[in-house]
């Protein structure tokens, strides 16, 4: 299964990918968490990047493309993969399928979760994350047993830095002016599945699944 997760911040693509790698087996690949381990770490691609993301931002395309195209040459891709946060522009959506092609692969789906803009919001600045396994949680939708504990291992749940209603507002912004293209675009290459997102998580989950064994 080779699966792009398309959606504004907060519309669970991060929550939905979690699921669908434990029930096929293949590796999400989310730019983002990739980019804030770089961040993390205090690598130059950090460095690079942290300006971006803390704005709320788009990195810029040949950072983002050169991390994807690396990834998907990793042992792990060969049965496929969930991009969750890529392609997010005209350009890295080109890149993608020119990587694809070098690799001799193919998408298989492009599912879209819509979500409304104040439970975007909402979804984002109630959002927490577990330092140590990085496990999500939500204050009120997806609350964890113990308050600020995570129910995994026990770690600090933490914000990220651009849950900030304000930063949030902004990458809503250039969500809708760069990235909600791609919904036109995937739809003309004949790939795109859209699934109501403002559901529960597990509704949602019976959805996105559903509309892979149609597609
Ligand atoms: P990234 O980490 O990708 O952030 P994002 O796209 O803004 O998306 P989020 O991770 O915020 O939301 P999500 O859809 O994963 O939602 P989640 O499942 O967590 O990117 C961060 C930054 O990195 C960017 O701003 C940019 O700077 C840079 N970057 C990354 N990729 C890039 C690229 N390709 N090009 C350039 N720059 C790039 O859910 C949110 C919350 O809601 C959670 O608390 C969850 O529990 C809850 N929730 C989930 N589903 C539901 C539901 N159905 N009902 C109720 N609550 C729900
Ligand atoms: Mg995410
Ligand atoms: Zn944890």
């Amino acid at each position: 299964m080779k699966l792009i997760l398309l959606g504004p911040p907060g519309a669970g693509k991060g929550t939905q990918a979690k699921m669908l790698m434990d029930r096929f087996g293949i590796p999400q690949i989310s730019t983002g968490d990739i980019l804030r381990a770089a961040v993390k770490d205090g690598t130059p691609m950090g460095l690079k990047a942290k300006s971006f993301m803390d704005a709320g931002g788009l990195v810029p395309d040949e950072v983002v493309v050169g991390i994807v195209r690396e990834r998907l040459q990793k042992a792990d891709c060969a049965k496929g993969f969930i991009l969750d946060g890529f392609p997010r522009t005209v350009l890295q959506a080109d890149a993608l399928k020119e990587s694809l092609l070098a690799l001799g692969k193919d998408l298989d789906a492009v599912v879209s979760l819509d979500v409304d803009v104040e439970a975007l919001v909402e979804r984002l600045t109630g959002r927490r994350t577990c330092r140590d396994c990085g496990r999500g949680f939500h204050v009120k939708f997806d609350p964890p047993l113990v308050s600020g504990k995570c129910d995994t291992c026990g770690g600090d749940l933490l914000q990220r830095d651009d849950d900030q209603e304000l930063t949030i507002r902004h990458r809503l912004e250039v969500y809708s002016e760069q990235t909600s293209p791609l919904v036109d675009y995937y739809r003309s290459a004949g790939l795109l599945t859209a699934v109501d997102g403002m559901q529960e998580i597990g509704v949602v989950q019976d959805q996105v699944l559903r509309s892979l064994q149609a597609g």
